[in-house]
């Protein structure tokens, strides 16, 4: 079977658990974010383990579950658990769920993920937009045969996270009394977390926050001509910046402190 037969099967299977109702947003929740899924009224659960072309996600915390539901007038699909590129699997199975969410007629999605605090102006325990992205992770996952099914060859990335949109979440994250930062968000490919060096070098090229995820999933989803708002939970301040080694379970905590400005923002970009 070729990718994009395999996309349609895993596309396939989800409508057949959904019944009828096809969703208009995905939704990628990050680690620590996961309780968002939580909020949907009568989710149907689809363990990712059931789903043909899934990979399981082994990174602590991330269930392995995407749900379907509704919430505010919007069908919902949501990712309770992201692949990530450290944990082994390639470029392809990462953007897999994206490529099958857009097979599915979703025409926008919101990705999420925890990241380390880069510029000295943001505050960790706060949220930024992402407003562009450096891919460090030295991949990219559109290389390969092109689904010309899903997009162009060569797509343009010089409006990843729609500027009108980022106008208006920011307008209504401020009218909800939530600080929400906007900046650039880099890419490494983890799992190690970087030198301070690296982090040196990535402040002085433009980047406001480094996470290990993310990346893949927007280009992809710009490749397959999706609306995109990308929500970063800074959950500490970035190596050499932060006064204490970091940890992913501290990371785990803090971003599942901020669940609740997290879950306030992420309803404010479904409905944008
Ligand atoms: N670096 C990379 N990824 C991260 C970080 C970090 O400091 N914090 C959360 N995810």
């Amino acid at each position: 079977m070729n990718r994009l037969e395999q996309l349609k099967q895993a596309a396939q299977y989800i409508r057949e658990q959904i019944s009828g109702d096809l969703p208009d947003t995905g939704i990628i929740l990050g680690s620590g974010l996961g309780t968002y899924a939580d909020s949907l009224e009568n989710p149907v659960e689809i363990p990712y383990r059931d789903i043909p072309g899934f990979v399981t996600s082994t990174a602590p915390n991330h269930k392995g579950v995407l749900f379907a539901g509704r919430k505010g007038g919007h069908s919902l699909l949501v990712m309770s658990g992201r692949f990530h590129y450290y944990e082994g699997y390639s470029m392809k199975d990462v953007i897999f769920p994206v490529q099958v969410m857009a097979l599915l007629g979703i025409r926008r999605l919101i990705i999420t993920n925890a990241s380390g605090a880069i510029n000295p102006d943001f505050r960790p325990g706060h949220l930024m937009l992402i407003r562009d992205h450096v891919n460090m992770s030295g991949m990219n996952p559109l290389i390969g045969p092109n689904l010309d099914e899903l997009g162009d060859r060569f797509p343009d990335m010089s409006d990843v996270y729609n500027r009108d949109l980022r106008k208006k979440v920011l307008r209504e994250a401020q009218a909800d009394g939530i600080e929400l930062y906007e900046g650039v968000y880099a890419m490494m490919s983890g799992p190690s977390f970087e030198t301070p060096a690296e982090i040196r070098f990535l402040h002085t090229i433009g980047c406001d926050a480094v996470g290990m995820s993310s990346v893949p999933e927007a280009i992809a989803a710009k490749h397959a001509g999706l609306e995109i708002i990308a929500i970063s939970a800074l959950a500490n301040a970035a190596a050499g910046i932060s006064p204490v080694p970091l940890s992913g379970s501290d990371v785990l905590e803090a971003s599942a402190q901020i669940a609740d400005s997290f879950r306030t923002v992420v309803d404010i970009a479904v409905n944008v």
